[in-house]
This record gives C-alpha cells, sequence and structure tokens, in this order.
C-alpha cells in the first residue's frame, strides 16, 4: 500500500481543532482508497515560541523538509504580540515559507451553491459560478524586504522595502498563464505601476512572460481598482496573478464572496511540488477552544494536499463533493450559517464530512 508522510503543524488559536477535522477526513479518505499517511506533528508559531523560544524551531523546518506535504492551521495570538517583530509567531510562518522555498500560494475563491446567501455581496453579485483564483507571490516582495528603524532629520523614522528580482515574477507568471489554460483562459496581474517602481518592473515582466501564451488573455489592474472590482464584477476573474502583500489583502477580500473566510483554503507550492497546506484564515483566538471555527477551509486545505501533491484527482473531489453535500443538507458552522441552516460545531463538521465520503 503507498504511504505518505506529513507534517502536521497544528499552532495557535483555532488551529488545533480545525488541523483535528482536516486529519480525520485525510484518515476517512486513506481508508476509502487504500492508501497509508504516516503524521509528524511538530510545533510553530505561539506553542513553539513557549516551548523552545523559537517561532519556528529547526526540529519543525527538518521534519517538514523531510516530508511529503505539510499541513499547518493558523499561528499568533494577543499573548505574542508584545515581542519583537523576527520573534513573533508570525515570523514562523514566513520562515517556513521561505524555508521551503513555496514561492507560490494558490488561493481559490469559489462558491458552493448552498452559500450564496452567507456572501455579504449575495445572487446579484455572485450569480451561480463565482470561481477565482488568487495566485499570490508568497516568499518575496515587501515580506521579505529590507526593513528597519533610523533616525532622518532628527526623528525616528521606521521603514520596509518592496523588491522583486526578475526571476522571482518570471516563475509566478509561467505558472499563472499555465493555470489559467486550465481554468477559463485569463490572467489579471495586480499592481500598482501609477506609482511604484516595483510594480512597472513587475508589469514588465509579465507582459514579456505573457508572449510565450498568446493564447491566454492578458490584463492588468492597479491594485484599489482591483479590489473594488472584485466587489462590483467579481465575474470577470479567472486567474489573479500579483505580489505578496497585494495577494494577502486581496485573498482576504475574495474569500468574502464566497460567505466565509472559513471556507477558503490554499497550497503553497515550490517547483518541485514540496506543498504547505494551510486555510487561509487566521487563529481566531476569540473562539478558539470553543468547537465553533468553521474546518472546513482546513478540510478543503487537504482536497488540495491530494490533488496538487500525492496527484490524487479523484479523491481530492471526494472531499469536495462530500463538503457540497454536508451543506446541501444544511449543516453549516456559525460563521456561514444561512436562514434555516441546521448550525453545528467544528467537530461535527469534521464529522459529517468524513462520513460522506
Ligand atoms: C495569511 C496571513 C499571514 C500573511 C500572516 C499571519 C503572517 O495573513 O496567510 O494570509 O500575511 O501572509
Ligand atoms: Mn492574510
Amino acid at each position: 500500500m503507498k504511504s505518505y508522510k506529513v507534517a502536521v503543524l497544528p499552532g495557535d488559536g483555532i488551529g488545533p481543532e480545525v488541523i483535528r477535522q482536516g486529519i480525520k477526513v485525510l484518515d476517512k479518505v486513506s481508508d476509502v482508497y487504500g492508501f497509508k499517511v504516516e503524521y509528524t506533528y511538530a510545533d510553530i508559531g505561539g506553542v513553539a515560541i513557549d516551548k523552545t523560544g523559537e517561532p519556528l524551531p529547526s526540529e519543525t523546518l527538518s521534519i517538514c523538509k523531510s516530508s511529503d506535504a505539510i499541513l499547518m492551521g493558523a499561528v499568533g495570538g494577543d499573548k505574542w504580540d508584545g515581542l519583537p517583530l523576527n520573534k513573533r509567531p508570525e515570523a514562523g510562518l514566513l520562515g517556513i515559507r521561505s524555508g521551503l522555498g513555496v514561492f507560490a500560494n494558490f488561493r481559490p475563491a469559489k462558491i458552493f451553491a448552498p452559500l450564496k446567501d452567507a456572501s455579504p455581496l449575495k445572487d446579484r453579485i455572485i450569480g451561480d459560478g463565482l470561481d477565482i483564483l488568487v495566485l499570490r507571490e508568497l516568499t518575496g516582495g515587501i515580506y521579505f524586504g529590507e526593513r528597519g528603524r533610523t533616525t532622518r532629520d532628527g526623528e525616528p523614522v521606521a521603514y520596509d522595502t518592496m523588491t522583486y528580482k526578475k526571476s522571482e515574477i518570471e516563475r509566478i507568471a509561467h505558472l499563472a498563464f499555465q493555470i489559467a489554460r486550465t481554468r477559463n483562459n485569463k490572467v489579471t496581474s495586480v499592481d500598482k505601476a501609477n506609482i511604484l517602481e516595483v510594480s512597472r518592473f513587475w508589469r514588465e515582466i509579465v507582459i514579456d512572460v505573457s508572449k510565450q501564451y498568446p493564447d491566454v488573455e492578458l490584463n492588468h489592474l492597479y491594485v484599489d481598482n482591483a479590489a473594488m472590482q472584485l466587489v462590483i464584477k467579481p465575474e470577470q476573474f479567472d486567474v489573479i496573478v500579483t505580489g505578496n502583500m497585494f495577494g494577502d489583502i486581496l485573498s482576504d477580500e475574495a474569500s468574502m464572496l464566497t460567505g466565509s473566510i472559513g471556507m477558503l483554503p490554499s497550497a503553497s507550492l515550490d517547483s518541485s511540488g514540496v506543498g504547505l497546506y494551510e486555510p487561509v484564515h487566521g487563529s481566531a483566538p476569540d473562539i478558539a477552544g470553543q468547537n465553533k471555527a468553521n474546518p472546513l477551509a482546513t478540510i478543503l486545505s487537504v482536497a488540495m494536499m491530494l490533488k496538487y501533491s500525492f496527484n490524487m484527482e479523484e479523491e481530492s473531489r471526494a472531499i469536495e463533493d462530500a463538503v457540497l453535500k454536508v451543506l446541501e443538507e444544511g449543516f453549516m458552522t456559525l460563521d456561514i450559517a444561512t436562514e434555516n441552516a441546521k448550525i453545528i460545531g467544528c467537530d461535527e463538521m469534521g464529522d459529517a464530512v468524513a462520513s460522506k465520503i
């Protein structure tokens, strides 16, 4: 029987409870379809800081590097907010992304029909088929630029810098066009080229790369306009390719088109198929440990793992279909509850999805 090694990093807040549901569903899929998964648990974020003083202990990174895929919960919480930037839980997240070299972050915003009414934009705008893929560059840009504090003109100043290398833009642009070919053949590149030099450079290179994909439609939007277009006319988008910070912001916005950020999975890949899978939402400390969190983003991240890291299309679809069935039967967590929904907790949602596989 084929066996896969999965590193599991539950993290902080609601991380552990949503991860438990993801594992529950993966266990069920592996039972039904006949493969084995070997889990290795490791710490990241606040829990890791409490145990070792480091948000990303070196042992965690090496466990991840020797695994076929990584499933991560969420990091962060008030308790660690006072720490310096490079010691905060979030530094663990950036460390693992860059440590694994997973530069391509896939954030698909797809609406499940029963949740149309859960979206603040409702039917009027959504219609039937919202299906946007935000492809966010994940290991460059302002998140990883030079930053610091100094004194200028006798006053304290702080700075962060946004830098992109040509090769970093090229590889994410190639991926955007290749993926668009498997979808609706359209790429929207988002930048701020009316102001930022790095954005002008980004746009030039995307245009250059696009010459190798004449069959794919390319257009460009400034990030402010893109934010507006997402709420006015989301159906104009297929693949959105953008830098690290703009992708962070636009993917949160796109998630609300699907009803809740609790629905949005993500996959972060390098060029060889190593994958880090995590829900887009954060650690939500306000509801942690109360069995209220929506585990569907994590469960759908497991579906992405099956598809992208294990090449299991059918098994992946089985999870998505199971989620749809549960929602069609009206079972929903609080964050997505539409009128007449049968509200269930995190654990029950995990059971419900597993039972449909
Ligand atoms: C995300 C999160 C992270 C990010 C934070 C927690 C560092 O918001 O994955 O979108 O900004 O990338
Ligand atoms: Mn974010």
